[in-house]
Parts: structure tokens; C-alpha cells; sequence
């Protein structure tokens, strides 16, 4: 089969990387792809969302099948576009219809989905610009601290979390002025949640689904979790209070009735879930849905998997997941992410990068690189995933730590605590 694979990202390389793995592939695209990804199969320079250029592109190269990396493209719509053009419709496409992908882009949407199909998840009320009153209103019955979220996509920036009702009060007055934009039209708010958050990822063919391992992702910027939030500084896999009886109750509550649910709801879903999920005191419930792999969870779930991905895929585009198990080995997988100086900020580009010869019992996914003029250069904020494999987190920890010092680029800075709080 030949697949192409859309997206830029660490969880692009990982994907790349599991799926080179399997017999099934024949070709491999990644549109735009990375430094890293070029390793693997060809980068075309088409953007994720430049529909119209992936859709020629993909009948030229007589492509079996599209495997969508990030939620842009699925928001916008990228697999109705495939369904509807008829040189396009016979490529399956992995990755939900953009009614299905609102489960990320609505956070309304979502929450409502969950309330219709009784998920457990934070109490809640959404309300529109023109009902600033109501919602303080609503504030004031509420204890802090107090959630916020902007109802549309708002690149991980959307959700704020502050301790006293005027910061709420005039937080929601910003949102609903255009702080993250049209994002912020609606609000939803809703009740504050205490607990540990892990990821859990399930792939559905809209009918069955099985569940990936999952992982814990580790979002701030600084050690022991301080500072602005990130897309992920590293992860661990997998998560030692996700035990039989947790992932039991993760299964039963949470993601059959959200499959169930998709299927009553008559909602095309072939793709990923990303449950973003918090222990409440041994209870799961969900924070939010993704509709897309997280990363850089994907980079330690695909050092377990042991799976053929490209088998798994095709039995979404069949319809025929449930004939297939998901074999994941029991050691631990890490990765620490080394990121530009100033990130989540402004940063620079284009800083050359050295030693990733020199590294040793590890994986680096590239997450933000290019090649320019034959050097592996940065190309984003987060730039690489150092990802390992081991018997246990520690020894796996320390790998990815020691290999983590050897990379070299100017303003290189990365968490050296990742999974401090699991052992
Ligand atoms: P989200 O974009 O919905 O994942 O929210 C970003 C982060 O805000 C989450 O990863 C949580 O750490 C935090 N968060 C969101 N909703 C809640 C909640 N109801 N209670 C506590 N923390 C939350
Ligand atoms: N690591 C979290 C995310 O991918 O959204």
C-alpha cells in the first residue's frame, strides 16, 4: 500500500517510523513531513490544510491511503473532501468526517456529546457573547479555582484556569472581546477537577474500537510542572496507576459508550480518539477529546506498539477492527522533548543541530527540523523527541536524559524531571 501521511510533527515521525515497520507498506508520503520523516519515506511540500494540491497529489501517486497526523486538516474537513470528489472517494482516508473531528473543535460540542451519552466529565454550562451576565451569574454559584474555555480551536491556548472571580469575570470579558478570536465566541465553564491526567487513545472504525496503550504527558514548560503550558515537554508509557481496574472502568464508562455514542449519533468516525483523561480519586473522567494521536504521547506509544499499524489501518478503512488485538510490550518507553530557547514563546529557527549521530540505545523523532544546505537545522519550537525503550522508567528515563546532554543546538533546553512524579 502506499500511504500518505499528513503532517510535520514528532507524532508524524513516530507514525512514520511504526508504520515502516509493517510488510504492508509500499510507499511512503509525508506532506510536509520534517528532517526526520525524510529518512523514512519522501516529503512532499504540500500543506496539511492545501486540500485541493493533497488531493492532486494523491491521484497522481495512485495513493491507497491518507493517514491525517494533526486536527487542522480533520476540523477543516480534509475527509469529506476525499468523499466528496469522486477521483478521491475510493482512498481512505484515517482520521474522522469534520462533523465528528468537532469532539476537538467544539469544546461545547463535545461536552454535550458527553452529557447525551452519560461520560463522566466536569459539570458544565456554555454561554455566547451576548450572555456575559448569565455567565457570571453562574460564575458566583461555582467554588474556585474556576475553568474557562474558549469553545474553538485555540492551539492548546484556550483553557484558563484562574483562582478568584474577578480574574474569571474579566478573563471570560476577554475571551468573548476576541482574545483567542472567533474561538472565544462561546465559553464554556465548568467545574474544577483535582486529580492526575493521563492520555488514553483508542482507534474506531465508527462501530468497535481497541485502545493503544496509553501514556502521561507532560505539559509545562518548567520542572515540577511550573510555568506556561507547552504541547507536551515529554511522556512516559506506560502510566503505573493506569492499572486493570482503572483502564477497566477507562473502558466501560468512557469509551465504548463515546463509540456507541458516535454510532447512535450517526457520526463517521474512522480514526483516532485521544481521551484526555483525569483520576479522580481512582475515577476516570474526561477533561477533553482529541480526534488525532497526542504528542508527544504518539512517540512513546509507538515504541510499544507492536502491532502492524498499517493492519490496524486497514481494518478501520474496512470497518473490521473488531477482528484485530493490540499486542503492546510491558517495558516503558520515554521521551523528552529538546526545544527551542523562548518556546512556548517566540523563538528562533534555523540553528544548526549536532551529535544526533553520537547518540546511543535511543530513537530521535524529529518534531520542528529541516535540512538546509545539507544541515539538519531547527524548525520549530519543540525540535526533537528522545525516545527510548527499557526494562524500567528509570533506566529508561536516564537514557533519554543522557542522550538528551548530547544533542547539541544554540538555546537547547529540555525537562530533565519527566515522569518525576510516577516513581
Ligand atoms: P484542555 O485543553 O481541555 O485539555 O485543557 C488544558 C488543561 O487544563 C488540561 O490538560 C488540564 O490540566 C486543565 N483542565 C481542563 N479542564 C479542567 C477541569 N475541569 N479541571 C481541572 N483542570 C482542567
Ligand atoms: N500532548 C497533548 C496533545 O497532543 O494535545
Amino acid at each position: 500500500m502506499d500511504i500518505l501521511l499528513i503532517g510535520s510533527g514528532g507524532r508524524e515521525h513516530a507514525l512514520a517510523w511504526k508504520m515502516r515497520q509493517s510488510l504492508l507498506l509500499g510507499r511512503l508520503f509525508i506532506a510536509p513531513g520534517n528532517a526526520g520523516t525524510l529518512q523514512i519515506g519522501v516529503n512532499v511540500p504540500i500543506e496539511s490544510c492545501d486540500f485541493e494540491s493533497l488531493g492532486k497529489f494523491a491521484v497522481r501517486e495512485k495513493i491507497d491511503m491518507v493517514v491525517v497526523g494533526p486536527e487542522e486538516p480533520l476540523v477543516k474537513g480534509i475527509a469529506d473532501y476525499f468523499m466528496e470528489h469522486k477521483e478521491l472517494q475510493h482512498i481512505p482516508v484515517i482520521g474522522p468526517s469534520c462533523y465528528g473531528a468537532q469532539l476537538e473543535g467544539s469544546k461545547d460540542f463535545a461536552k454535550e456529546f458527553m452529557r447525551r451519552h452519560d461520560i463522566p466529565t466536569a459539570a458544565y454550562r456554555t454561554f455566547s457573547a451576548d450572555r456575559e451576565t448569565e455567565a457570571q451569574m453562574f460564575i458566583r454559584t461555582l467554588k474556585p479555582p474556576y475553568v474557562l474555555k474558549a469553545d474553538g480551536l485555540a492551539a492548546g491556548k484556550g483553557v484558563v484556569i484562574v483562582n478568584t472571580q474577578e480574574e474569571a469575570f474579566a478573563e471570560l470579558h476577554e475571551m468573548f472581546s476576541g482574545k483567542f478570536g472567533a474561538a472565544g465566541n462561546k465559553v464554556v465553564i465548568e467545574e474544577f477537577l483535582s486529580g492526575i491526567e493521563l492520555s488514553v487513545f483508542a482507534l474506531t472504525d465508527g462501530k468497535n474500537y481497541v485502545i493503544l496503550p496509553e501514556a502521561k504527558d507532560y505539559k509545562r514548560i518548567g520542572e515540577n510542572d511550573t510555568g506556561p503550558n507547552t504541547g507536551g515537554m515529554g511522556a512516559v508509557s506506560p502510566v503505573p496507576f493506569a492499572d486493570k481496574t482503572f483502564m477497566d472502568k477507562v473502558e466501560n464508562r468512557i469509551v465504548r459508550r463515546t463509540v456507541e455514542g458516535l454510532r447512535s449519533d450517526g457520526i463517521d468516525y474512522k480514526g483516532f480518539i485521544f481521551f484526555g483523561l483525569i483520576n479522580v480519586n481512582g475515577d476516570p473522567m474526561v477533561i477533553e477529546y482529541n480526534v488525532r494521536m497526542g504528542d508527544p504521547e504518539t512517540e512513546v506509544v509507538m515504541l510499544r506498539l507492536e502491532s502492524d499499524l498499517v493492519a490496524l489501518f486497514q481494518a478501520v478503512a474496512d470497518g473490521v477492527v473488531e477482528t484485530k488485538t493490540v499486542h503492546a510490550v510491558p517495558q516503558t518507553a520515554t521521551t523528552v522533548m529538546l526545544v527551542s530557547n523562548g518556546y512556548p514563546g517566540n523563538y528562533d529557527k534555523g540553528k544548526p543541530i549536532e551529535n544526533i549521530n553520537d547518540t546511543t540505545d535511543c530513537i530521535v523523532f524529529h518534531a520542528g527540523t529541516a535540512v538546509k544546505d545539507g544541515q539538519i537545522v531547527t524548525a520549530g519550537g519543540r525540535v526533537l523527541a528522545v525516545s527510548v525503550l527499557a526494562d524500567t522508567v528509570d533506566e529508561a528515563l536516564a537514557k533519554s536524559n543522557r542522550n538528551a546532554a548530547i544533542i547539541r543546538f544554540e538555546g537547547k533546553y529540555y525537562r530533565s524531571d519527566i515522569g518525576f512524579d510516577l516513581k
